[in-house]
């Protein structure tokens, strides 16, 4: 197989906001049976991007509860649908396996991870990861880091 090139990208998130937006516009580029792990520390804003990015996907719900203590909130989105997931309080891979996680990482599936690291031996080798960082003085500065594969053909946020 040939191996992809990526797009390494790096951005300052100023706001909430900023974040809200790169999140719609990073989802332009998914597809049905895309992972997205999302990583960063206790409040780095992974629930905000993930619910911002299922907003963009179609997700209608008003409420999107947290998946912390349910593990997995579904949605149906717009060609698709989406797993919410947080694996915070896993203890192992073998959890997810008795839930049949591998089921939503093919479609019509999306799957948005927060806290992947804890069964990181799961994910798929196509996982696209996005990290969020605290960043600055500012209490809403961030910075979010990942990369792409080259052909997706993703422009890039110009937030
Ligand atoms: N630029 C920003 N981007 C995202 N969130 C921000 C930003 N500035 C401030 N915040 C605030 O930071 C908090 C992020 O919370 P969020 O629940 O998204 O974090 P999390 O990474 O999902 O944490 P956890 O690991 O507990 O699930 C929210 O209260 C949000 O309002
Ligand atoms: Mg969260």
């Amino acid at each position: 197989m040939l191996e992809d090139a990526w797009k390494n990208f790096r951005y300052h998130l100023d706001s909430e906001e900023q974040t809200i937006d790169f999140a719609r516009c990073f989802s332009l580029l998914l597809k049905p049976s895309d992972v997205v792990a999302l990583h960063g520390d206790l409040g780095a804003g992974k629930s905000v991007l993930a619910r911002a990015m299922m907003r963009s996907l179609g997700v209608r719900e008003q409420v999107m509860p947290s998946p912390t203590f349910s593990i997995i909130q579904e949605y149906e989105a717009r060609g698709c649908r989406v797993a919410h997931m947080d694996w915070y309080r896993l203890h192992g891979a073998e959890e997810l396996e008795i839930i049949g996680v591998r089921d939503y990482f093919r479609p019509p599936w999306i799957c948005l991870i927060e806290w992947a690291e804890r069964a990181p031996s799961l994910l798929p080798e196509t996982t696209l990861h996005l990290h969020m960082m605290t960043a600055g003085d500012q209490p809403t500065c961030r910075v979010v880091e990942g990369r792409v594969p080259v052909s997706r053909g993703w422009k890039g946020w110009n937030g």
